[in-house]
C-alpha cells in the first residue's frame, strides 16, 4: 500500500512548504490540490465541464498563483459538481508508490480519509497576510482581507468545507521558521511510519 500524507489548512498557513519538504524527504510524489481548483477557476466557461476536461497542462499557467485566480479558486470550489470531478484525478494520484503528499482542503476529511498521516497546518491571521503579501509584492492589510474573505467561504461551504479531520494533528507555524515547522511534521511522519 501506498503511503498518504494529507496536509491541509488555510491560506498561506505554511502546508505548501510542509508538503513540498516531506515529498522531497520521503520520495514522495507531490500534489499541490489548490492548483485544479486555481486551474479549473482559470479556464472560465462552465466550471463543471472546465473541471472534467482538466488536464496536465492546465496547471502549468503562468497566471495561477495570483490572489485574483486564488479567489476565483475559491469560488468554484463550492459547486459539489466541480468537487467531484476533480476526485478521481486526487484519489489516483494518491494511490501512486512509494507515497504521496497531497495539500488542500479537504484531503484528510474527503479525498483520503484513511490517510495514515494527516496534518492540519495553521497560522495567525496576521502572520499568513504578511507571508502572502511578501511573496506576491502586494500590501499586506488588502492581503489580510482577502485570505479572510477566502477561509470565510471555503469553511461555510457545505461540500467539503474546510476543517481539520478529526484525527489530524495540528501545526501552528505562527511562531516557527522553516525548518521547525518542517522538522515538527517529519517528526510526525517518522512516528507514523
Ligand atoms: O491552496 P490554494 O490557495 O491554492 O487553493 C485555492 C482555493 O481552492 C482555496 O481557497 C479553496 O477554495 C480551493 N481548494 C479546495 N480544496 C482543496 C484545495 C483548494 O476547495 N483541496
Amino acid at each position: 500500500m501506498p503511503f498518504v500524507i494529507a496536509i491541509d489548512g488555510p491560506a498561506a498557513s505554511g502546508k505548501g512548504t510542509i508538503a513540498r519538504a516531506l515529498a522531497a524527504r520521503f520520495g514522495f510524489h507531490h500534489l499541490d490540490t489548490g492548483l485544479l481548483y486555481r486551474a479549473t477557476g482559470a479556464k472560465g466557461g462552465d466550471p463543471i465541464s472546465a473541471a472534467a476536461t482538466l488536464e496536465i497542462g492546465d496547471l502549468a499557467r503562468p497566471d495561477l498563483r495570483s490572489a485574483e485566480a486564488g479567489q476565483a479558486a475559491s469560488q468554484i470550489a463550492a459547486i459539489p459538481e466541480v468537487r467531484q470531478a476533480l476526485l478521481d484525478f486526487q484519489r489516483r494520484f494518491a494511490a501512486q508508490e512509494p507515497g504521496a503528499v497531497l495539500d488542500g482542503r479537504d484531503i484528510g476529511t474527503v479525498i483520503c480519509p484513511d490517510a495514515p498521516v494527516k496534518l492540519y497546518v495553521v497560522a495567525s491571521d496576521q502572520v499568513r497576510a504578511e507571508r502572502r503579501a511578501a511573496e506576491l509584492g502586494a500590501d499586506p492589510v488588502e492581503m489580510l482581507a482577502q485570505l479572510q474573505e477566502r477561509d470565510r467561504r471555503d469553511s461555510e461551504r457545505a461540500t467539503a468545507p474546510l476543517k481539520p479531520a478529526d484525527d489530524a494533528v495540528l501545526i501552528d507555524t505562527s511562531t516557527l521558521d522553516i525548518d521547525q515547522a518542517i522538522a515538527v511534521a517529519v517528526a510526525e511522519v517518522e512516528r507514523v511510519r
